[in-house]
């Protein structure tokens, strides 16, 4: 065995639950192309100035979690923490907000954190994401947690939905003061990193995990009893069109999330049973965040799916797909290894999966290798089935075999998969 492994917190996504995984993907691409988004692709890295720009000083994914670098002539690179900064980067460099707006877009992206890992928390994870640019809502806030829920639908995950407002700068500057006095007022019995928050970015203790605390917050003021008018009828509005949607949700007015680019609508999908990495999703409004990267007004909102927890969700309640193949195609003896050959790049072609033997081993071993590759149907081929243009088809989960004529077969197979 190899003494090499991979980087702590930077799990492999590998067979069989790649297959669940790859699901995941596939659903969700087709839920946000299913609501005009289009996608798009940025490096892994940019220049650190994107992340530092949008988070205040004081974000923790500045100070703690990001994977800075200096590249070889010197310049400071970042591995992208999250998708949103990068994707607004790449609208404003390249016009496309000039085209016409909103700017409807979708990603797939690794990205990458110094945290501890833990259970559900890693270095490198997957974020399924989409940004809706230069749309004020508050018609398109519902609409992307519309999306948030279609994909979990389709995924077959039961995730819980939670929205919340916390209004523009203007509200806070008077909602602050009140909540950072009643955390001073409660400052010795708060723990070490509620403590620091208060005096940093008194919005993120509401993130704090210790029950302790969470208790003691619970007395806090909430930002939803100061929002200006403009603000609460915003989100009113998304709350109305969510409701013509049907869409299930609860208020949290204490749902912060935890980066500072936020402003008006937030939101988080959670399943309970997760423990405490229990998002499995969340997003947001970012009316500032053009202007904080050099750009004109371009109100947003947008959501990131956490591709690896919501893996770890369906393996917990037993929603994994079973990876196997279509078919395995077994030839009796070498000498119709070729006719096999074909006859695998027949279904292959038409669009089903199929996988072939090339070592020579005999017919039992063959339909050995293809119940362990999960085949769902075997078809031999040899003297009897060339001479008769007719093949055995077994279908594996019934053990039943079939005669089916070759110009049949395709047919035949898509009628069962
Ligand atoms: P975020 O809440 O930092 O938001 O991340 C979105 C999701 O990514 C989380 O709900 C979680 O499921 C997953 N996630 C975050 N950190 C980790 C980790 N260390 N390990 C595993 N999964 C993780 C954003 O990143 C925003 N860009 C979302 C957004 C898009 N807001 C507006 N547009």
């Amino acid at each position: 065995m190899s003494d090499l492994k991979g980087p702590r917190g930077a799990p492999d996504i590998r067979p069989p639950e790649s297959a669940t995984f790859q699901r995941i993907m596939r659903s969700a691409e087709d839920a946000f192309v299913r609501y005009g988004f289009k996608r798009i692709d940025t490096p892994a890295f940019e220049h650190t100035e994107v992340f530092t720009r949008t988070q205040e000083a004081t974000g923790d994914m500045v100070t703690k979690e990001m994977y800075e670098f200096k590249d070889r002539s010197g310049r400071s690179l970042t591995l992208r923490p999250e998708g949103t900064a990068p994707v607004i980067r790449a609208v404003l460099e390249h016009n496309l907000h000039r085209a016409g707006l909103p700017v409807k877009l979708y990603y797939f992206s690794t990205s990458f954190r110094y945290e501890r890992p833990q259970e559900g928390r890693q270095r490198a994870f997957h974020q399924l994401g989409v940004e809706a640019v230069g749309a004020p809502g508050p018609g398109i806030d519902a609409e992307v947690i519309e999306l948030g829920t279609r994909v979990f639908q389709m995924i077959g995950l039961d995730a819980e939905l939670f929205i919340n407002s916390i209004g523009h700068p203007g509200c806070r500057e008077e909602y602050l003061p009140k909540l950072t006095a009643f955390l001073e007022s409660h400052f010795d019995e708060l723990d070490e990193d509620c403590q620091r928050k208060t005096k940093t970015n008194p919005l993120r203790t509401f993130d704090c995990k210790v029950p302790r605390d969470r208790q003691i917050l619970e007395g806090a003021p909430l930002i939803t009893d100061f929002l200006c008018d403009d603000c609460r009828e915003h989100f009113s509005g998304v709350q109305r069109f969510l409701a013509d949607a049907e869409v299930e949700f609860r208020l949290d007015p204490r749902l912060v999330r935890g980066l500072d680019y936020y402003t008006r609508t937030t939101f988080a999908f959670l399943v309970p049973t997760l423990g405490a990495q229990n998002e499995v999703g969340g997003g947001g409004r970012y009316d500032g965040l053009s202007e904080m990267l050099g750009g004109p007004p371009l109100p947003g909102i947008g959501f990131g799916l956490g591709a690896d927890r919501i893996l770890r969700a369906l393996g917990k309640q037993g929603k994994v797909l079973d990876e196997g193949i279509d078919t395995f195609v077994v030839s009796t003896s070498e000498e119709f290894r070729s006719p096999a050959i074909s006859l695998a790049r027949l279904i292959r072609d038409s669009g089903m999966s199929s996988d072939i033997d090339y070592s020579d081993k005999a017919v039992k071993a063959q339909f050995k290798t293809a119940d362990r590759l999960g085949a769902r149907f075997v078809i031999v081929v040899g003297q009897r089935e060339m001479e008769s243009k007719t093949y055995t088809v077994r279908n594996m989960s019934t053990g039943e075999e079939m005669p089916v004529a070759a110009d049949e077969l395709v047919d035949y197979l898509k009628g069962w998969l």
